[in-house]
């Protein structure tokens, strides 16, 4: 099914995100045919562009990765975007924003459909959205035709009260369905291949419960740290709303839910949203116990001396936040209770890494002796999300010979050996999907709530006189002690990458 035609406008078209994805992301779709010939990109920025000073900008950031065929396709491409100046806070901006759009609804053919994508500071998303319902952009959600859609940026808020109050102004101006979330890691081919894994086989899904499984474990590593001036930025939000309360949320719903009746939008994304609604109600000795933060202390990656976290530009040398989290959670679920799930991301840590380990429970009686008990890491079932995307499975095998040893050897499957194609780019599928009106890899308004409503406690905790002040590691390690302690409790260990 190829998009019906439209215009998409850019708020916030000469940030990092539309330099480095966006705008990449519609050239590589364009290149690809995917998009309709009859399509327009409109940039709304401050500055007094011209449609030709913009297209100069991002011919010099498209030439470097466009492609052999770049000479050839990017004159079309050009021809499509053009600039919109204006400010966020000033309604004669949209008034023209909209004339703009009609006028390329009669020169490029648009139809009148519209796409609003917010790739800007979470503190104009109300503004935008109140000026695009005064401006008459947005058309009733009910008619079919044409149609206008709104793409948000994470955050989404910053704790459970501003969530709700985002939801609550987005929803004055625009319907849930005209509201389209972005979560990168939902563009992402292998965390879309979780669901194709559980639910397209049958061997997986008899097993998936708490009678076969003893632990999961999802980890998601960087060995970034605050690159490129992002500091200050950050240090507002650390690891808990940076990466747990969205991305390592839909990781955990994704892997716990339950089998959805179809694969439309609100089946899946209703069953993700059950898996939220069961993570625990913690009181703050709750988090205390089970939830370890940490600081990086100045330390080298890859041979490179880096500074610690404290030291960072726009970090206050006082900071409580952090760049690294793990915890220790249970999901009250039928399928689930009593199954540590054991979640853990951080910067700065020794190699860049996402993965889900199901870790099954060990065979009742051990008949066999194992080669080395150290390593033993019994069945293990490895989703690889990033880098070498794939899955593996370990099991225990006989040593040839007469003893009755066993060793463990691993299955393994590699998208790259099997596909020989790379995956797409998690910002193409996503821009593409909003395109066709499939909201599917979106976040829904109760899955965002949710996730906010068991962050928050975690964060409301943190703030309270008596919290432990973070713990610290040093930049190129694998997190602090007290984050292996959280794991031997349960008798198992964070799995080496
Ligand atoms: C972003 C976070 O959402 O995801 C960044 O804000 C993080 O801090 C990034 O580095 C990680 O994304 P990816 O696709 O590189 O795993």
């Amino acid at each position: 099914r190829a998009p019906e035609p439209c215009a998409l406008v850019l708020f916030g078209a000469t940030g990092d995100l539309a330099h480095r994805k966006l705008v990449p992301a519609l050239y590589n779709l364009y290149r690809g045919g995917n998009l309709p010939a009859e399509c327009a990109v409109v940039c709304f920025g401050r500055r007094d562009w011209t449609d030709d000073d913009l297209r100069k900008e991002y011919e010099k950031s498209l030439a470097k990765d466009g492609g052999p065929d770049f000479a050839q396709v990017w004159p079309a491409f050009a021809e499509r975007l053009v600039f919109a100046s204006g400010t966020f806070d000033d309604p004669e901006s949209f008034k023209n924003l909209k004339e703009k759009l009609e006028e390329l609804d009669r020169t490029h053919g648009t139809k009148g459909n519209r796409i609003f994508y917010l790739a800007v500071s979470p503190e104009f998303f109300e503004q935008i959205i109140g000026q695009l319902g005064d401006a008459d952009l947005v058309y009733d959600w009910q008619q079919d035709s044409p149609w206008s859609r709104v793409v948000i940026e994470k955050p989404f808020g910053h704790d459970l009260e501003s969530a709700r109050a985002l939801s609550r102004s987005t929803s004055r101006v625009l319907d849930e369905s005209q509201v389209y979330r972005i979560d990168h890691y939902l563009g992402k081919e292998t965390v879309q291949n979780i669901l194709a894994f559980r639910f397209g086989n049958s061997i997986f899904e008899p097993i998936w419960n708490r009678r076969h499984v003893a632990s999961v474990q999802i980890t998601v590593a960087e060995e970034v740290g605050m690159s490129g001036g992002r500091g200050a930025y950050y240090d507002t939000a650390g690891a808990l709303r940076d990466m747990v309360q969205n991305h390592m949320m839909q990781l955990l719903s994704l892997v716990a839910m339950e089998p959805p009746v179809d694969l439309s939008a609100d089946a899946v994304r209703s069953e993700k949203v059950k898996v939220l609604q069961a993570l625990p109600h913690w009181k703050p000795e709750d988090v205390y116990r089970n939830v370890v933060r940490a600081q990086y202390a100045a330390g080298s990656i890859e041979g490179e001396e880096v500074p610690g976290y404290l030291q960072e530009k726009g970090v206050p040398p006082d900071s409580h936040t952090a760049p690294y989290v793990a915890m220790r959670l249970e999901l009250n679920t039928w399928r689930w209770a009593g199954v540590p799930f054991f979640l853990r991301t951080g910067k700065r840590l020794p190699k860049r890494a996402t993965e889900i380990a199901i870790q099954f429970r060990r065979p009742p009686t051990e008949l066999f002796d194992i080669e080395s008990e150290e390593d033993s890491a019994g069945n293990q079932l490895v989703l690889r999300i990033q880098p070498n995307e794939g899955a593996s499975l370990t099991f225990a095998a006989k040593i040839p010979g007469s003893r009755r040893r066993l060793q463990e050897v691993r299955m393994d499957f590699r998208y790259g050996t099997a596909f020989a194609v790379p995956p797409p780019e998690a910002y193409e599928r996503l821009l593409l999907d909003v395109m066709l009106g499939d909201p599917t890899l979106f976040t829904r308004t109760d899955e965002v709530e949710n996730a906010w409503r068991f962050i928050t406690s975690i964060l409301d905790a943190w703030e309270l006189p008596d919290a432990p002040p973070p713990d610290s590691y040093v930049a190129g390690s694998w997190g602090p002690e007290a984050s292996d302690r959280l794991v031997k409790a349960d008798g198992t260990k964070w799995r080496r990458l």
